[in-house]
């Protein structure tokens, strides 16, 4: 049987899945390991299941042991790990897409209808009992005839896509390519941010943290957007410049942000928590009992074709 170590504690189910697929190395108090622990504690193993909580930068990576063959990561996003480092060592990464297109894509239309709804004032105001209620009370953004503006068209800005437009909105995106007619579902194509930003009364980011990404949301771009745009993050805190979104918002450039990642998680920045107008989660995206056993077992089951086959579909490297 394979050694395995898993980096954090899985539900139940998944544990049991994993006992009977391997020997693995369980975190029952579901510690937070530093770098060196995991190097550490992978001596002996063929490979580790890693969380988005552990940072496998390229140092890490180079000190893991020989005997390491994969990572296989319990997220559709792999920004945790330095993906050039592990192909330079002959470790295969893998992720678990698919599984949690619905769960994120449903946190995705909750940053949106919170954003534009105030609902994070709308929570302070029920809480203090005797609230003021009057015909312009709590005012938000209605959605229905609003343009939704989708940074990354893949499987969960699709799934975003089609709820919306369920709710009256108009779809637009930018991805590095168009969409068949079939995927894209009357959405208008934009071949460049700029033109995306300019018709996003409200944006959806959902594409992945790269080195294409990283910071695209800047002082800069955000000066596209329409005056009183809302701007929800669903995919990775990388790709916002945290400081110019807050400034935005300070301006009243933006109205409302709604967040479930954030650069530094769990350390947002600051600037977040003095706005009334952010909606702010903290990155529930996958956070469903079916999305997270279905994702452990992706990633459990990643281990087993790779040691079986010598490859793996989800590989990402
Ligand atoms: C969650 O953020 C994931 O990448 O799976």
């Amino acid at each position: 049987m394979k050694k395995i170590l898993i980096t954090r504690k899985l539900l139940k189910t998944c544990e049991e899945k994993a006992s009977k697929t391997f020997q693995a190395t369980f975190n029952d108090n579901d510690e937070l390991y530093s770098q060196s622990k995991v190097v550490e504690m992978s001596n002996g193993c063929d490979g580790i299941l890693t969380s988005l909580t552990d940072k496998m930068d390229a140092d890490t990576i180079n000190k893991l042991p020989d005997s390491i063959k994969i990572l296989s990561n319990f997220a559709v996003g792999f920004g945790n790990i330095d993906l050039d480092a592990a192909k330079k060592k002959g470790i295969v990464v893998t992720n678990t897409p698919d599984v949690l297109t619905d769960a994120t894509a449903e946190i995705g239309i909750l940053l949106i209808l919170g954003a534009c709804r105030r609902a994070s004032e709308g929570i302070e105001s029920a809480k203090e009992s005797g609230w003021k209620w009057s015909a312009d009370y709590l005012i938000g953004k209605q959605l229905t005839g609003a343009r939704l503006g989708i940074l990354g068209m893949g499987r969960i800005g699709q799934k975003i896509a089609k709820i919306a437009k369920s709710l009256g909105m108009i779809i637009h995106y930018h991805n590095r390519s168009k969409l068949s007619e079939e995927k894209e579902q009357g959405a208008t194509y934009h071949d460049n941010l700029k033109d995306l930003l300019s018709v996003s009364d409200v944006l959806s980011i959902c594409c992945p943290a790269s080195k294409e990404t990283i910071d695209m949301i800047n002082k800069e771009t955000i000066e596209y957007l329409p005056k009183g745009a809302v701007v929800t993050n669903v995919a990775r805190g990388d790709i916002v410049e945290d400081e110019a979104l807050i400034d935005a918002l300070n301006r009243r450039k933006v109205y409302a942000v709604g967040l479930d990642v954030y650069k530094n998680e769990p350390n947002l920045n600051p600037g977040y928590l003095k706005h009334k107008s952010a909606f702010i989660l903290p990155h529930l995206g996958s956070a469903t009992k079916e999305t997270r056993t279905a994702m452990a077992n992706l990633a459990i089951d990643n281990i087993d074709e790779f040691f079986k086959t010598g490859k793996c579909k989800n590989k990402v490297n």
